[in-house]
């Protein structure tokens, strides 16, 4: 069986950024709130982009860093949960505009746990011989989802694409990973897209099934935009990120001292402040971008993740907890050890 290893990361991010007193002009809040709420500054929002834009050029640029060409890959992943359209998919797209003619493609929703699970996927499939290079992308417009009169939501989103290429090897890279959801608290983070709709469908079902019978109608609003219980995905991340990560840890036979790099995914500063505190770990060895781009959901992690890997504070040897958590909801932890020849 193969190893797999990282092989180059990239990342790309719409050119306008809005502050966060661009935002205090929209609706009823302001620059101070936002920074010790959350820890968001600024964040980048498409106005000439377009997902399956920025997913190409992060590509690109993890392809130039992976020193393969698209011809090489096997396999394409889009971590997203807002693909430009529902068809043709993401990473069909994707493919297409790199020419990458080999890959076989499809998207993965899990919000922002989306890229970690890709890297899951990527893993798996490396390993069981299936795939010898794998392009995974996580990347939103979160801008066309949110509802900019809302303060509790709109403040914390961003857009961008992050990416990453994985490779089969002869030193393990990858060294584990938990994943874990819980349907049951969904409805903490919730977006409708389009209700049920069919001629064969009397007014009484389609009402039925579209409103009245919709349990999670009497907790919160049935809305097209993102609907956000706020403290409750707070207390969600840090209990269940610590968790998890201590699960995989232990797995392996490792503790948190063993880890040099955390990267979390990145939706409030006092989120990964608070994980830190609860392992018990310095704040300087988690990486923060939230302040620059806020919370980009699938995007997150591979922007933070490049950010990393392009900064030079990583070396031979180094392992890199990576965690994302968010809508489901779904959380996972994937480790990694970055290898002499990486
Ligand atoms: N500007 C000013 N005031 C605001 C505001 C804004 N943008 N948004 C909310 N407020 C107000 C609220 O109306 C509330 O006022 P009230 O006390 O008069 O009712 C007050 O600030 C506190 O609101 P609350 O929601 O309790 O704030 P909080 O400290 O929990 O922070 C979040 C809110 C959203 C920043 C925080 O809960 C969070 O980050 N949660 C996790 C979000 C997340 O990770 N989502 C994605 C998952 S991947």
């Amino acid at each position: 069986m193969s190893e797999v290893k990282l092989l180059g990361t990239g990342s790309s991010v719409p050119e306008k950024i809005v502050t966060n007193d661009d935002l205090a002009g929209l609706v009823e809040t302001n620059d101070e709130w936002i920074r010790t709420r959350t820890g968001i500054c600024r964040r980048h929002i498409v106005t000439k982009e377009t997902l399956t834009s920025m997913s190409v050029e992060a590509s690109r640029r993890a392809l130039e860093a992976a020193g393969i060409e698209p011809m090489d890959l096997d396999m394409i992943i889009v971590a997203t949960l807002t693909p430009d359209e529902p068809l043709p998919n993401a990473s069909s797209a994707v493919q297409k505009a790199l020419g990458a003619h080999r890959a076989f493609c499809f998207d993965l929703s899990a919000a922002c746990s989306g890229f970690v699970y890709a890297m899951g996927c990527a893993a798996m499939y490396i390993k069981g011989g299936a795939a010898r290079h794998v392009l995974v992308i996580g990347a939103e417009v979160l801008s066309k989802i949110v509802d900019w009169h809302d303060r509790k939501t709109c403040i914390l989103f961003g857009d961008g694409a992050g990416a990453a290429v994985f490779g089969s090897a002869s030193q393990p890279g990858f060294l584990g990973m938990d994943m874990g959801t819980d349907g049951w608290r969904g409805n903490t983070l919730t977006m409708f897209e389009r209700d049920m709709d069919n001629p064969f469908m009397t007014e009484a079902q389609k009402n039925a099934v579209n409103m009245e019978s919709d349990e999670a109608c009497k907790i919160r609003p049935r809305s097209r935009y993102v609907y956000m219980d706020g403290p409750e995905v707070f207390k969600f991340a840090v209990k269940q990120v610590p968790d998890s990560i201590h699960k995989l840890l232990d797995a392996q036979g490792l503790s948190v001292a063993d880890i040099d790099h955390f990267v979390l995914h990145q939706a409030n500063y006092r989120i990964i402040e608070s994980v830190a505190k609860r392992l018990k770990v310095s704040l300087d060895k988690f990486i923060i971008t939230i302040d620059e781009y806020g919370n980009t959901s699938a995007a997150s992690v591979p922007l933070a993740l490049d950010e990393l890997m392009r900064s030079g504070r990583v070396r031979p040897g180094d392992r890199l907890m990576i965690s994302g958590f968010g809508g489901g909801l779904t959380w996972g932890s994937v480790l990694w050890q970055i290898q002499d020849n990486d």
